[in-house]
């Protein structure tokens, strides 16, 4: 897992114990972060990728995906890691990286998608579970489901309820992965995600 905050969708995972898959490493962008803490509460390794210390996006996403590569995963889940991978790494790992991103895709792309759907005044947003691809939020869409957007949200509270549909569907694309069950085809993925 590739993690850059809080953790929550890692910590879906590590909770929902399954005999076909494990979690078993987290590489961060930044030190200190919760996500790490999970880890580690886990008993699980976790390493630090300092962005800081670098000048060169390439050198830095290459980087990552030799930490990511070290614990020799089938499949890499991006769950709020905040960089955009270079081509490099996407290409290392092809169709074997997926992202969790708070919208309905196409729709609200990139890093503040929940401020945008709300300030765009959509009455309905999502969650989008995808392959990882060489453009921002674009790959092939293994999964979606529509939160509502009610009048009274803020950030805060359309994030809470999102994450909530986050932490269902992520776990239910690791099973799917781990079982063989999907399967992309140009643009499209093919399969089904169990609920
Ligand atoms: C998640 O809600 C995820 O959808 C979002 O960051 C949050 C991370 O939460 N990702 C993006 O916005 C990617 N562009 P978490 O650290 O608690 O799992």
């Amino acid at each position: 897992m590739l993690a850059s905050g809080s953790g929550t969708n890692l910590q879906a995972l590590l909770d929902d114990s399954s005999p076909d898959w494990s979690v078993v490493g987290v590489v961060s962008d930044r030190p200190h972060v919760q996500a790490l803490e999970r880890a580690l509460a886990a008993g699980i390794p976790g390493v630090v990728v300092d962005w800081s210390d670098f000048q060169d996006r390439d050198e830095f996403t290459d980087a990552i995906a030799d930490a990511a590569a070290a614990f020799e995963p089938n499949y890499i889940v991006l769950a709020g890691f905040m960089r955009i991978l270079g081509e490099a790494a996407i290409h290392r790992f092809r169709h074997r990286i997926i992202n969790i991103h708070p919208s309905l895709l196409p729709a609200f792309k990139g890093g503040r998608a929940i401020r945008d759907a709300i300030e765009y005044g959509v009455k309905t947003t999502g969650v989008t579970v995808h392959f990882v691809d060489e453009e921002l939020d674009h790959g092939p869409i293994i999964c979606q489901e529509a939160v509502e957007v009610m009048p009274s949200d803020d950030e805060a509270t359309l994030h809470a309820r999102i994450q909530r549909v986050e932490h269902r569907l992520l776990p239910a694309v690791v099973q799917s992965l781990a079982l063989g069950q999907l399967e992309v085809v140009g643009r499209k993925v093919e399969g089904r995600v169990s609920p």
